[in-house]
Protein backbone atom coordinates (compact mmCIF):
# COMPACT_ATOMS: atom_id res chain seq x y z
CA UNK A 1 0.00 0.00 0.00
CA UNK A 2 1.18 2.95 -0.96
CA UNK A 3 1.89 5.53 2.30
CA UNK A 4 -0.56 8.27 2.71
CA UNK A 5 0.67 11.85 3.05
CA UNK A 6 -0.75 12.58 6.69
CA UNK A 7 -1.29 16.43 7.38
CA UNK A 8 -2.46 18.39 10.75
CA UNK A 9 -2.92 22.03 12.16
CA UNK A 10 -3.51 23.19 15.54
CA UNK A 11 -6.81 22.36 17.42
CA UNK A 12 -8.37 25.82 17.96
CA UNK A 13 -9.44 26.40 21.29
CA UNK A 14 -13.13 26.70 20.96
CA UNK A 15 -13.48 29.93 23.80
CA UNK A 16 -14.05 32.58 21.20
CA UNK A 17 -14.69 32.09 17.36
CA UNK A 18 -12.26 31.94 14.51
CA UNK A 19 -10.16 34.93 13.38
CA UNK A 20 -7.96 35.24 10.24
CA UNK A 21 -4.89 33.74 11.97
CA UNK A 22 -6.62 30.48 12.29
CA UNK A 23 -7.77 31.00 8.81
CA UNK A 24 -4.02 31.12 7.78
CA UNK A 25 -3.02 27.85 9.52
CA UNK A 26 -6.09 25.80 8.14
CA UNK A 27 -5.62 27.45 4.24
CA UNK A 28 -1.72 26.44 4.54
CA UNK A 29 -2.54 23.06 5.33
CA UNK A 30 -5.05 22.76 3.51
CA UNK A 31 -2.64 24.20 0.05
CA UNK A 32 -0.14 21.55 1.20
CA UNK A 33 -3.14 19.09 0.98
CA UNK A 34 -4.38 19.72 -2.11
CA UNK A 35 -0.61 19.76 -3.65
CA UNK A 36 -0.27 16.15 -2.77
CA UNK A 37 -3.18 15.20 -3.83
CA UNK A 38 -2.10 16.72 -7.09
CA UNK A 39 0.32 14.54 -6.97
CA UNK A 40 -1.91 11.67 -7.09
CA UNK A 41 -1.27 10.75 -3.53
CA UNK A 42 -3.74 9.31 -0.75
CA UNK A 43 -4.24 12.65 1.57
CA UNK A 44 -5.44 12.59 5.12
CA UNK A 45 -5.82 16.00 6.69
CA UNK A 46 -6.72 16.12 10.15
CA UNK A 47 -8.47 19.14 12.00
CA UNK A 48 -10.87 20.63 14.31
CA UNK A 49 -11.60 21.87 17.83
CA UNK A 50 -9.80 21.87 21.38
CA UNK A 51 -13.07 22.19 23.39
CA UNK A 52 -12.19 21.46 27.10
CA UNK A 53 -10.74 23.98 29.71
CA UNK A 54 -10.82 26.49 32.09
CA UNK A 55 -11.19 29.02 29.30
CA UNK A 56 -14.04 27.18 28.45
CA UNK A 57 -15.59 26.40 31.25
CA UNK A 58 -15.58 30.93 32.33
CA UNK A 59 -16.47 32.10 28.86
CA UNK A 60 -19.78 29.18 28.95
CA UNK A 61 -20.29 30.48 32.76
CA UNK A 62 -19.97 34.16 31.49
CA UNK A 63 -22.87 33.63 28.65
CA UNK A 64 -24.55 31.59 31.47
CA UNK A 65 -25.10 28.20 29.39
CA UNK A 66 -23.21 24.62 30.18
CA UNK A 67 -20.22 24.17 28.28
CA UNK A 68 -21.34 21.59 25.97
CA UNK A 69 -23.90 23.62 24.68
CA UNK A 70 -21.24 26.39 24.20
CA UNK A 71 -18.63 24.58 22.22
CA UNK A 72 -21.04 23.85 20.08
CA UNK A 73 -21.50 26.66 18.91
CA UNK A 74 -18.18 28.21 18.71
CA UNK A 75 -17.63 24.73 16.82
CA UNK A 76 -19.93 25.31 14.37
CA UNK A 77 -18.37 28.75 13.57
CA UNK A 78 -15.30 27.06 13.03
CA UNK A 79 -17.11 24.04 10.42
CA UNK A 80 -18.97 26.91 8.50
CA UNK A 81 -15.56 28.81 8.16
CA UNK A 82 -13.54 26.30 6.92
CA UNK A 83 -16.40 24.91 4.42
CA UNK A 84 -16.67 28.80 3.20
CA UNK A 85 -12.88 29.15 2.92
CA UNK A 86 -12.86 25.76 1.24
CA UNK A 87 -10.70 24.07 3.09
CA UNK A 88 -11.28 20.32 2.77
CA UNK A 89 -10.37 18.08 5.32
CA UNK A 90 -10.65 14.18 5.44
CA UNK A 91 -11.33 14.34 9.24
CA UNK A 92 -12.54 16.59 11.80
CA UNK A 93 -11.30 16.33 15.55
CA UNK A 94 -13.47 17.18 18.21
CA UNK A 95 -12.56 16.33 21.77
CA UNK A 96 -15.69 16.15 23.65
CA UNK A 97 -16.08 13.05 21.35
CA UNK A 98 -15.93 9.41 23.43
CA UNK A 99 -13.77 8.14 20.68
CA UNK A 100 -10.94 10.51 21.58
CA UNK A 101 -12.02 10.45 25.22
CA UNK A 102 -11.38 6.89 25.22
CA UNK A 103 -7.76 6.99 23.78
CA UNK A 104 -6.58 9.82 26.16
CA UNK A 105 -8.33 7.35 29.01
CA UNK A 106 -5.94 4.58 27.90
CA UNK A 107 -2.58 6.35 27.42
CA UNK A 108 -2.98 7.75 30.50
CA UNK A 109 -3.57 4.49 32.59
CA UNK A 110 -0.81 2.70 30.40
CA UNK A 111 1.57 5.32 31.93
CA UNK A 112 0.39 5.20 35.05
CA UNK A 113 0.72 1.53 35.25
CA UNK A 114 4.29 2.10 34.08
CA UNK A 115 4.90 4.29 36.50
CA UNK A 116 5.42 7.58 34.18
CA UNK A 117 2.79 9.13 36.57
CA UNK A 118 3.08 9.57 40.24
CA UNK A 119 0.88 11.83 42.71
CA UNK A 120 2.64 14.71 44.72
CA UNK A 121 1.37 17.63 46.25
CA UNK A 122 2.13 21.43 45.55
CA UNK A 123 2.12 24.53 47.32
CA UNK A 124 2.07 27.68 46.94
CA UNK A 125 0.71 31.23 46.07
CA UNK A 126 -3.07 30.73 44.12
CA UNK A 127 -5.09 33.42 42.52
CA UNK A 128 -8.66 32.84 42.96
CA UNK A 129 -9.60 34.44 39.97
CA UNK A 130 -7.22 33.52 37.42
CA UNK A 131 -7.41 29.84 39.25
CA UNK A 132 -4.02 29.46 38.77
CA UNK A 133 -0.70 29.39 40.88
CA UNK A 134 1.46 32.23 40.72
CA UNK A 135 5.36 32.00 40.20
CA UNK A 136 8.01 34.35 40.95
CA UNK A 137 7.99 35.51 37.44
CA UNK A 138 3.92 37.26 38.40
CA UNK A 139 5.47 39.30 40.94
CA UNK A 140 5.77 42.47 40.36
CA UNK A 141 8.40 44.87 40.39
CA UNK A 142 8.05 45.59 44.39
CA UNK A 143 8.01 41.58 44.92
CA UNK A 144 3.85 42.00 45.47
CA UNK A 145 1.06 39.80 43.00
CA UNK A 146 -0.39 42.96 41.04
CA UNK A 147 -4.33 43.74 41.34
CA UNK A 148 -4.74 41.75 38.21
CA UNK A 149 -4.47 38.20 40.21
CA UNK A 150 -7.48 39.68 42.57
CA UNK A 151 -7.30 37.73 46.28
CA UNK A 152 -4.11 35.86 46.42
CA UNK A 153 -3.82 33.04 48.91
CA UNK A 154 -1.52 30.35 49.89
CA UNK A 155 -2.95 26.76 49.10
CA UNK A 156 -2.05 23.34 49.20
CA UNK A 157 -3.68 20.69 46.08
CA UNK A 158 -2.67 17.13 45.29
CA UNK A 159 -2.25 16.76 41.50
CA UNK A 160 -1.01 14.09 39.44
CA UNK A 161 2.89 14.32 37.15
CA UNK A 162 3.99 13.06 33.73
CA UNK A 163 7.59 12.20 34.59
CA UNK A 164 8.68 14.78 31.51
CA UNK A 165 12.43 15.89 33.08
CA UNK A 166 13.12 11.48 32.72
CA UNK A 167 12.74 12.17 29.12
CA UNK A 168 15.06 15.02 28.46
CA UNK A 169 18.32 13.30 27.00
CA UNK A 170 16.56 11.36 24.53
CA UNK A 171 14.96 14.19 23.08
CA UNK A 172 18.25 16.33 23.02
CA UNK A 173 19.63 13.12 21.55
CA UNK A 174 16.30 12.98 19.16
CA UNK A 175 17.01 16.80 18.08
CA UNK A 176 21.01 16.41 17.96
CA UNK A 177 20.37 13.11 15.10
CA UNK A 178 17.40 14.62 13.07
CA UNK A 179 18.01 17.87 11.87
CA UNK A 180 14.85 18.43 10.17
CA UNK A 181 12.36 17.47 13.23
CA UNK A 182 11.70 21.21 12.98
CA UNK A 183 11.33 23.76 10.05
CA UNK A 184 12.60 26.15 10.01
CA UNK A 185 16.04 25.57 11.25
CA UNK A 186 15.84 28.45 13.79
CA UNK A 187 12.91 27.20 15.54
CA UNK A 188 14.62 23.93 16.43
CA UNK A 189 17.50 25.86 17.47
CA UNK A 190 14.91 27.61 19.75
CA UNK A 191 13.57 24.51 20.93
CA UNK A 192 16.76 22.57 21.83
CA UNK A 193 17.84 25.49 23.90
CA UNK A 194 14.30 25.00 25.69
CA UNK A 195 15.32 21.57 26.47
CA UNK A 196 18.10 22.12 28.04
CA UNK A 197 15.88 24.04 30.27
CA UNK A 198 14.06 21.56 31.24
CA UNK A 199 13.93 20.58 34.78
CA UNK A 200 10.81 19.80 36.13
CA UNK A 201 7.81 17.24 35.92
CA UNK A 202 4.52 17.82 34.18
CA UNK A 203 1.52 18.27 35.98
CA UNK A 204 -1.51 16.96 34.27
CA UNK A 205 -4.54 17.44 36.01
CA UNK A 206 -6.88 19.68 38.24
CA UNK A 207 -9.05 18.01 40.92
CA UNK A 208 -12.61 18.54 39.59
CA UNK A 209 -13.67 21.17 42.28
CA UNK A 210 -11.30 23.59 40.02
CA UNK A 211 -11.96 22.36 36.49
CA UNK A 212 -15.02 20.22 35.58
CA UNK A 213 -14.95 20.48 32.43
CA UNK A 214 -12.43 18.19 30.95
CA UNK A 215 -11.23 14.22 30.56
CA UNK A 216 -11.57 12.61 33.90
CA UNK A 217 -8.32 10.81 35.05
CA UNK A 218 -8.79 6.50 34.97
CA UNK A 219 -7.46 5.99 37.57
CA UNK A 220 -8.76 8.92 40.12
CA UNK A 221 -12.35 10.06 39.62
CA UNK A 222 -11.97 13.17 41.79
CA UNK A 223 -9.56 14.43 38.97
CA UNK A 224 -9.90 15.48 35.38
CA UNK A 225 -6.87 15.67 32.34
CA UNK A 226 -5.50 19.01 31.93
CA UNK A 227 -4.30 19.94 29.41
CA UNK A 228 -1.87 18.81 26.47
CA UNK A 229 -2.44 14.70 27.11
CA UNK A 230 -6.27 15.57 25.95
CA UNK A 231 -5.27 18.42 23.16
CA UNK A 232 -2.25 16.46 21.26
CA UNK A 233 -3.78 13.10 22.01
CA UNK A 234 -6.20 14.88 18.79
CA UNK A 235 -3.89 13.92 16.03
CA UNK A 236 -3.19 9.89 16.84
CA UNK A 237 -6.93 8.76 18.53
CA UNK A 238 -8.93 10.42 15.25
CA UNK A 239 -6.34 8.58 13.07
CA UNK A 240 -6.93 5.54 14.27
CA UNK A 241 -4.39 4.36 17.10
CA UNK A 242 -5.49 2.13 19.68
CA UNK A 243 -3.76 2.61 23.32
CA UNK A 244 -4.08 -1.24 24.24
CA UNK A 245 -1.72 -2.17 21.79
CA UNK A 246 1.48 -0.95 23.22
CA UNK A 247 3.92 -1.37 20.60
CA UNK A 248 4.10 1.10 17.31
CA UNK A 249 4.43 -2.22 15.21
CA UNK A 250 1.07 -3.69 16.65
CA UNK A 251 -0.55 -0.77 15.82
CA UNK A 252 -3.52 -1.04 13.01
CA UNK A 253 -2.48 -0.74 9.72
CA UNK A 254 -5.08 2.57 9.29
CA UNK A 255 -3.00 3.76 11.49
CA UNK A 256 0.85 2.92 10.35
CA UNK A 257 0.14 3.99 6.92
CA UNK A 258 -0.41 7.29 7.86
CA UNK A 259 1.89 8.26 10.48
CA UNK A 260 3.91 10.10 11.22
CA UNK A 261 2.57 13.13 10.53
CA UNK A 262 3.57 16.39 8.50
CA UNK A 263 2.43 18.76 12.16
CA UNK A 264 1.18 22.38 11.14
CA UNK A 265 1.59 24.86 14.19
CA UNK A 266 1.93 28.06 15.34
CA UNK A 267 5.38 29.86 16.51
CA UNK A 268 3.42 30.06 20.11
CA UNK A 269 2.65 26.04 20.58
CA UNK A 270 6.36 25.13 19.31
CA UNK A 271 7.85 25.44 23.04
CA UNK A 272 6.81 24.28 25.19
CA UNK A 273 3.54 21.89 24.00
CA UNK A 274 4.78 19.98 20.35
CA UNK A 275 8.34 20.30 20.51
CA UNK A 276 8.68 19.28 23.84
CA UNK A 277 5.44 17.78 25.74
CA UNK A 278 4.00 15.81 22.62
CA UNK A 279 7.24 14.44 21.12
CA UNK A 280 7.97 13.05 24.93
CA UNK A 281 4.48 12.03 24.96
CA UNK A 282 5.37 10.13 21.74
CA UNK A 283 8.36 8.27 22.57
CA UNK A 284 7.27 7.36 26.22
CA UNK A 285 4.27 5.31 24.86
CA UNK A 286 6.46 3.35 22.69
CA UNK A 287 6.72 5.68 19.62
CA UNK A 288 10.30 4.66 18.28
CA UNK A 289 12.18 7.99 16.73
CA UNK A 290 11.98 7.26 13.15
CA UNK A 291 7.94 7.52 13.43
CA UNK A 292 8.58 11.11 15.70
CA UNK A 293 6.29 13.69 13.41
CA UNK A 294 7.82 17.04 11.75
CA UNK A 295 6.59 19.84 13.20
CA UNK A 296 6.35 22.96 10.51
CA UNK A 297 6.40 26.05 12.53
CA UNK A 298 4.36 29.19 11.33
CA UNK A 299 4.62 32.97 12.08
CA UNK A 300 1.77 35.19 13.00
CA UNK A 301 -0.44 37.56 11.42
CA UNK A 302 -0.21 40.68 13.66
CA UNK A 303 -1.66 44.41 13.03
CA UNK A 304 0.20 47.21 12.64
CA UNK A 305 3.30 45.68 14.12
CA UNK A 306 1.36 44.47 17.57
CA UNK A 307 -0.46 41.31 18.24
CA UNK A 308 -4.19 40.47 17.18
CA UNK A 309 -6.60 40.11 20.83
CA UNK A 310 -9.88 40.21 21.85
CA UNK A 311 -9.27 42.31 24.21
CA UNK A 312 -7.19 45.29 21.92
CA UNK A 313 -9.95 44.80 19.70
CA UNK A 314 -8.38 44.23 16.87
CA UNK A 315 -9.57 40.61 15.40
CA UNK A 316 -9.91 40.83 11.89
CA UNK A 317 -13.11 38.56 11.07
CA UNK A 318 -11.97 35.75 8.31
CA UNK A 319 -16.10 35.47 7.71
CA UNK A 320 -16.38 39.55 6.83
CA UNK A 321 -13.32 39.15 3.93
CA UNK A 322 -14.59 36.00 2.66
CA UNK A 323 -17.61 37.58 2.39
CA UNK A 324 -17.01 40.79 0.88
CA UNK A 325 -13.81 39.40 -1.25
CA UNK A 326 -14.42 35.46 -1.74
CA UNK A 327 -12.95 32.76 -0.51
CA UNK A 328 -10.21 32.62 -3.18
CA UNK A 329 -9.46 36.23 -2.63
CA UNK A 330 -8.74 35.49 1.14
CA UNK A 331 -6.80 32.20 0.96
CA UNK A 332 -4.47 33.89 -2.27
CA UNK A 333 -3.79 36.99 0.33
CA UNK A 334 -3.13 34.45 3.40
CA UNK A 335 -0.60 32.53 0.64
CA UNK A 336 1.06 34.72 -1.11
CA UNK A 337 1.60 37.60 1.59
CA UNK A 338 3.43 35.57 4.23
CA UNK A 339 6.55 33.95 3.86
CA UNK A 340 6.04 30.49 5.86
CA UNK A 341 7.71 30.60 9.59
CA UNK A 342 7.71 34.37 9.43
CA UNK A 343 5.52 36.84 10.82
CA UNK A 344 3.38 39.05 8.90
CA UNK A 345 1.08 42.49 8.97
CA UNK A 346 -2.41 42.33 7.93
CA UNK A 347 -3.92 44.46 5.98
CA UNK A 348 -7.47 44.82 3.97
CA UNK A 349 -5.58 47.20 1.82
CA UNK A 350 -2.97 45.34 1.22
CA UNK A 351 -5.50 41.99 0.16
CA UNK A 352 -7.05 44.63 -2.03
CA UNK A 353 -3.86 45.66 -3.77
CA UNK A 354 -2.67 42.14 -4.32
CA UNK A 355 -5.79 40.65 -5.56
CA UNK A 356 -6.33 43.52 -8.12
CA UNK A 357 -2.70 43.23 -9.31
CA UNK A 358 -1.80 39.93 -9.42
CA UNK A 359 -5.16 38.39 -10.17
CA UNK A 360 -7.85 41.06 -11.54
CA UNK A 361 -5.32 42.69 -13.91
CA UNK A 362 -2.76 39.61 -14.57
CA UNK A 363 -4.50 36.58 -14.17
CA UNK A 364 -7.86 37.24 -14.93
CA UNK A 365 -6.91 39.49 -17.57
CA UNK A 366 -4.75 37.08 -19.57
CA UNK A 367 -7.33 34.53 -19.29
CA UNK A 368 -10.21 37.27 -20.69
CA UNK A 369 -8.25 38.46 -23.38
CA UNK A 370 -6.82 34.97 -24.24
CA UNK A 371 -10.52 34.07 -24.81
CA UNK A 372 -11.77 36.95 -26.61
CA UNK A 373 -9.06 36.83 -28.93
CA UNK A 374 -9.40 33.08 -29.61
CA UNK A 375 -13.47 33.89 -29.90
CA UNK A 376 -12.59 37.05 -32.43
CA UNK A 377 -10.22 35.40 -34.60
CA UNK A 378 -10.61 31.60 -34.89
CA UNK A 379 -14.07 31.11 -33.62
CA UNK A 380 -13.20 29.37 -30.27
CA UNK A 381 -10.85 26.78 -32.40
CA UNK A 382 -7.05 26.04 -31.76
CA UNK A 383 -5.00 24.75 -33.84
CA UNK A 384 -1.96 23.20 -32.13
CA UNK A 385 1.89 23.80 -33.84
CA UNK A 386 3.14 21.13 -36.06
CA UNK A 387 5.37 20.89 -33.23
CA UNK A 388 5.01 21.54 -29.80
CA UNK A 389 7.83 22.27 -28.28
CA UNK A 390 8.50 22.00 -24.38
CA UNK A 391 9.64 25.23 -23.81
CA UNK A 392 7.97 27.86 -26.87
CA UNK A 393 10.59 30.24 -26.95
CA UNK A 394 8.97 33.13 -29.71
CA UNK A 395 10.36 35.71 -31.38
CA UNK A 396 9.90 38.41 -29.52
CA UNK A 397 12.86 37.22 -27.03
CA UNK A 398 10.11 36.09 -24.69
CA UNK A 399 10.29 32.85 -23.22
CA UNK A 400 7.06 30.45 -21.94
CA UNK A 401 8.55 28.11 -20.19
CA UNK A 402 5.95 25.90 -18.10
CA UNK A 403 8.84 23.09 -17.77
CA UNK A 404 10.70 25.29 -15.86
CA UNK A 405 8.02 26.96 -14.08
CA UNK A 406 6.96 23.21 -13.13
CA UNK A 407 10.40 22.71 -11.70
CA UNK A 408 10.10 26.10 -9.54
CA UNK A 409 6.87 25.17 -8.47
CA UNK A 410 7.62 21.96 -7.20
CA UNK A 411 10.41 23.14 -5.08
CA UNK A 412 8.40 25.74 -3.33
CA UNK A 413 5.56 23.42 -2.82
CA UNK A 414 7.77 20.80 -1.19
CA UNK A 415 9.50 23.43 0.91
CA UNK A 416 6.44 24.30 2.41
CA UNK A 417 6.31 27.93 0.93
CA UNK A 418 3.40 28.07 -0.75
CA UNK A 419 4.01 32.39 -1.54
CA UNK A 420 7.17 31.62 -3.81
CA UNK A 421 4.71 28.62 -5.44
CA UNK A 422 2.13 31.83 -6.33
CA UNK A 423 5.14 33.71 -7.32
CA UNK A 424 6.07 31.32 -10.06
CA UNK A 425 2.49 30.78 -11.67
CA UNK A 426 2.33 35.04 -11.71
CA UNK A 427 5.39 35.09 -13.59
CA UNK A 428 4.55 32.45 -16.13
CA UNK A 429 1.21 34.67 -16.61
CA UNK A 430 3.24 37.98 -16.77
CA UNK A 431 5.33 36.13 -19.33
CA UNK A 432 2.43 35.13 -21.32
CA UNK A 433 0.65 38.99 -21.22
CA UNK A 434 4.10 40.46 -22.47
CA UNK A 435 4.16 37.77 -25.33
CA UNK A 436 0.07 39.25 -26.30
CA UNK A 437 1.67 42.83 -26.34
CA UNK A 438 5.25 41.83 -28.26
CA UNK A 439 3.01 39.87 -30.65
CA UNK A 440 0.13 41.91 -31.38
CA UNK A 441 -2.58 39.22 -32.51
CA UNK A 442 -4.99 41.78 -33.85
CA UNK A 443 -2.41 43.11 -35.78
CA UNK A 444 -1.34 39.17 -37.51
CA UNK A 445 -5.18 38.65 -37.49
CA UNK A 446 -4.79 41.62 -40.47
CA UNK A 447 -2.28 39.49 -42.80
CA UNK A 448 -3.17 36.24 -44.15
CA UNK A 449 0.94 35.42 -44.00
CA UNK A 450 0.68 35.34 -40.38
CA UNK A 451 -1.80 33.06 -40.51
CA UNK A 452 -0.08 30.01 -39.07
CA UNK A 453 1.66 32.92 -36.31
CA UNK A 454 -1.23 33.37 -34.89
CA UNK A 455 -2.24 29.91 -34.38
CA UNK A 456 0.82 29.29 -32.29
CA UNK A 457 0.52 32.40 -29.86
CA UNK A 458 -3.24 32.06 -29.21
CA UNK A 459 -2.33 28.20 -28.21
CA UNK A 460 0.40 29.12 -26.48
CA UNK A 461 -1.73 31.32 -24.50
CA UNK A 462 -4.62 28.86 -24.22
CA UNK A 463 -1.87 25.93 -23.05
CA UNK A 464 -0.09 28.13 -20.73
CA UNK A 465 -2.98 29.38 -19.04
CA UNK A 466 -4.42 25.57 -18.44
CA UNK A 467 -0.69 24.32 -17.13
CA UNK A 468 -1.35 27.93 -14.86
CA UNK A 469 -4.66 27.01 -13.51
CA UNK A 470 -2.97 23.35 -12.46
CA UNK A 471 -0.45 25.18 -10.49
CA UNK A 472 -2.67 27.54 -9.05
CA UNK A 473 -4.93 24.57 -7.73
CA UNK A 474 -4.05 23.98 -4.17
CA UNK A 475 -4.27 27.76 -3.35
CA UNK A 476 -6.84 29.08 -5.59
CA UNK A 477 -9.50 25.82 -6.29
CA UNK A 478 -11.99 28.21 -7.28
CA UNK A 479 -10.85 29.81 -9.77
CA UNK A 480 -8.27 27.03 -11.22
CA UNK A 481 -12.45 25.38 -11.64
CA UNK A 482 -13.05 28.49 -13.39
CA UNK A 483 -9.94 28.24 -15.80
CA UNK A 484 -10.60 24.78 -16.99
CA UNK A 485 -14.32 25.28 -17.53
CA UNK A 486 -13.63 28.54 -19.65
CA UNK A 487 -10.96 26.78 -21.54
CA UNK A 488 -13.20 23.66 -21.47
CA UNK A 489 -10.79 21.28 -20.50
CA UNK A 490 -12.19 17.73 -19.57
CA UNK A 491 -15.50 19.22 -19.12
CA UNK A 492 -16.52 15.59 -18.19
CA UNK A 493 -15.11 15.96 -14.90
CA UNK A 494 -16.61 19.69 -13.91
CA UNK A 495 -16.88 19.88 -10.15
CA UNK A 496 -14.66 17.36 -8.99
CA UNK A 497 -11.19 17.90 -7.82
CA UNK A 498 -9.71 14.82 -9.90
CA UNK A 499 -9.77 16.74 -12.82
CA UNK A 500 -6.59 18.55 -11.61
CA UNK A 501 -3.65 16.77 -11.92
CA UNK A 502 0.51 17.36 -11.85
CA UNK A 503 0.99 15.39 -14.22
CA UNK A 504 -1.02 17.46 -17.01
CA UNK A 505 1.28 20.23 -16.09
CA UNK A 506 3.37 19.38 -19.65
CA UNK A 507 3.57 20.79 -22.73
CA UNK A 508 1.18 20.61 -25.47
CA UNK A 509 -1.97 18.43 -24.13
CA UNK A 510 -4.26 20.76 -25.63
CA UNK A 511 -5.30 18.80 -28.84
CA UNK A 512 -5.64 20.01 -32.27
CA UNK A 513 -9.26 21.39 -33.19
CA UNK A 514 -9.80 22.16 -29.67
CA UNK A 515 -13.02 24.59 -28.77
CA UNK A 516 -12.66 26.76 -26.08
CA UNK A 517 -15.70 28.43 -24.42
CA UNK A 518 -16.50 31.53 -23.49
CA UNK A 519 -15.03 34.41 -21.89
CA UNK A 520 -16.51 34.93 -18.15
CA UNK A 521 -14.92 37.27 -16.18
CA UNK A 522 -13.02 35.71 -13.35
CA UNK A 523 -11.50 37.97 -11.18
CA UNK A 524 -13.86 41.21 -11.23
CA UNK A 525 -11.98 44.36 -10.00
CA UNK A 526 -12.64 45.52 -6.47
CA UNK A 527 -13.06 49.52 -6.56
CA UNK A 528 -11.34 51.29 -4.42
CA UNK A 529 -11.82 54.74 -3.67
CA UNK A 530 -8.87 56.13 -4.31
N1 LIG B 1 -5.85 24.76 21.23
C1 LIG B 1 -4.47 25.12 21.17
C2 LIG B 1 -3.65 24.17 20.30
C3 LIG B 1 -3.79 22.73 20.66
S1 LIG B 1 -2.98 21.74 19.48
C4 LIG B 1 -3.08 20.22 20.14
C5 LIG B 1 -4.33 26.51 20.57
N2 LIG B 1 -5.44 27.05 20.02
S2 LIG B 1 -5.55 28.52 19.43
O1 LIG B 1 -6.90 28.67 18.95
O2 LIG B 1 -5.09 29.49 20.37
O3 LIG B 1 -4.56 28.60 18.22
C6 LIG B 1 -4.68 27.69 17.16
C7 LIG B 1 -3.61 27.93 16.12
O4 LIG B 1 -3.82 29.21 15.52
C8 LIG B 1 -2.20 27.93 16.70
O5 LIG B 1 -1.32 27.20 15.87
C9 LIG B 1 -1.82 29.39 16.68
O6 LIG B 1 -0.44 29.61 16.51
C10 LIG B 1 -2.59 29.87 15.47
N3 LIG B 1 -2.78 31.31 15.52
C11 LIG B 1 -3.45 32.02 16.50
N4 LIG B 1 -3.32 33.35 16.22
C12 LIG B 1 -2.58 33.52 15.09
C13 LIG B 1 -2.20 34.62 14.31
N5 LIG B 1 -2.48 35.86 14.64
N6 LIG B 1 -1.51 34.36 13.16
C14 LIG B 1 -1.25 33.08 12.73
N7 LIG B 1 -1.60 32.03 13.45
C15 LIG B 1 -2.20 32.22 14.69
O7 LIG B 1 -3.27 27.08 20.62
Amino acid sequence: MPKTFFITTAIDYTNSPPHVGHAYEKVLADVIARYHRLKGENVFFLTGVDQHGQKVQQSAAKAGIPPAEFVKDITQRFVDLWKKLDVQYDEWAETISERHKKVVQGILQRLFDAGQIYKDKQSGYYSVRQEQFLTDKERGPDGEFGPEWGQVEFREEENYYFKLSQHKEWLLQYLNKRTDAVIPDFRQTELRNAVERISADLCISRPKSRLAWGIELPFDKDFVNYVWFDALTNYISFAGYDPSLSTFNSQPSTFRDKWPALQVIGKDILVPAHGIYWLIMLHAIGFPDDQMPQLLVHGWWNIGGAKMSKSVGNIVDPFVLADKYSSDALRYYLMSDMATGRDADFSEDRLVERYNADLANTLGNLLNRSLTMIEKYRIRKLTRPQSVKSNPVDEYGLRVSPTLAKIEYISAMTGYVPHLACQVALNLTLQCNKIVDAAKPWALAKDSAEREHLDQVLYTLAESLRIIAILISPVLPKAAHGIFDQLNWKMELSGKDERFSLADAEWGRLPDGHIVGKPVPLFPRIETTE
